[in-house]
């Protein structure tokens, strides 16, 4: 097979941040999706309704004329949270879904959630009022293993939460390990997981060939290999639990080249045609549409887009732009360490 058309994907997971940035990357999500959660994780964070539209606005401002784009927006979950701003924001459509970032698992997760226990009466109201929680699945104890995070995560907090609230909708975001992958797959029908092109092409060597490769630091972190081939197992299955969100995180290349650099990959340019690439090596092409453009949006009780894109295999690998500009300065692009020969049209 050498050219596909399957409905228009969308990301269940983007970090467009703001101002100049936000100018310079929102296009490359534009381009390809049709719609997008956002995250809050701004500088301050996006705490409340009024914040999540008055960053809206500034998204729409930056949506090319041509492209029709709609941005789903988040609150970024604390202990301060209050359940009747909440229900209003959902009610009245201006916030999708609330964000939980462990304190500290993440960039700008300072202000996240310290202790579970004090957030339950918020989710206890999410679960009433059908709102979806997006967890990003990481222990912030530094004692633990950074390899080991997301797998206890699951064991410590994740699966006392889906017991006491099972009607939560819930997504474990961007997963990283085969033990994600078994727990999501034998949960309650309410939890799904989102997947990155770049844990399903990367594994954790990809970190240190040859030398540190900050733009291969991501959190959660890259895993060993097995892990790899079991995300790409349940991606490429058609697997209804499981879907797209990329986590395309840009930070500016002098911030992930330094001392201590930022956690991130930029992967929104190159996304279909790399997980095009991935699903038609694992003999999947027939289950890419239901990982980027089914799964989600039936997770989150949505319709799929109505509009198509066409993926053609080309004779010879395409060549990747390696950076976009903001300004004078620039954020690198995602490339995988094999060659690919799918294109959007
Ligand atoms: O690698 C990451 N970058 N992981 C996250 O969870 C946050 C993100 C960011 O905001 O840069
Ligand atoms: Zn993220």
């Amino acid at each position: 097979m050498d050219q596909i058309d399957i409905i228009k994907p969308d990301d269940w997971h983007v970090h467009f941040r703001d101002s100049d940035i936000l100018k310079a990357v929102l296009p490359e999500t534009s381009r390809h999706f049709a719609r997008a959660i956002v995250m809050p994780n701004l500088i301050p964070p996006i705490l409340n309704e009024n914040d999540a539209l008055q960053y809206k606005k500034r998204i729409e401002n930056a949506i090319p004329k041509n492209d029709d784009f709609n941005p789903f927006m988040t609150i970024y979950l604390t202990e301060k949270t209050k359940k009747n701003e909440l229900k209003y924001a959902h009610k009245n459509g201006a916030v999708f879904a609330v964000k939980l970032y462990p304190a500290g698992a993440t960039t700008n997760s300072a202000s996240g959630v310290k202790d579970i226990k004090k957030i339950m009466p918020i989710l206890e109201t999410m679960a009433e009022i059908k709102m979806p929680l997006l967890i990003h699945g990481e222990m912030t104890d530094q004692q633990i293993d950074i390899f080991d995070r997301e797998k206890i995560f699951i064991e410590k907090k994740l699966d006392f939460i889906c017991k006491e609230l099972p009607e939560l909708k819930i997504t474990l975001e961007h997963i990283t390990t085969k033990e994600a992958t078994t727990y999501i797959n034998e949960g309650n029908k309410n939890l799904a997981a989102s997947i990155t092109p770049h844990h399903l092409s990367l594994n954790r060597n990809a970190i240190f060939v040859g030398g540190i490769r900050p733009h291969n630091y991501c959190l959660p972190i890259l895993k060993r290999e097995t892990h790899r081939k079991a995300l790409i197992d349940m991606a490429t299955s058609g697997n209804s639990k499981f879907f797209l969100g990329t986590d395309t995180a840009p930070h500016l290349k002098g911030d992930k080249e330094s001392e201590c650099g930022c956690a991130g990959i930029f992967n929104a340019t190159y996304c279909m045609s790399i997980l095009a690439e991935i699903f038609d090596q694992n003999n999947s092409l027939d289950n890419l549409e239901s990982f980027t453009s089914l799964n989600g949006s039936n997770h989150y009780g949505l319709k799929p887009n109505s509009k198509k894109i066409r993926l053609l295999k080309r004779k010879y690998p395409i060549t990747f732009i390696d950076r976009i500009k903001v300004k004078k300065q620039s954020i690198i692009v995602f490339k995988p360490d094999f060659p690919v020969f799918w294109e959007v049209v």
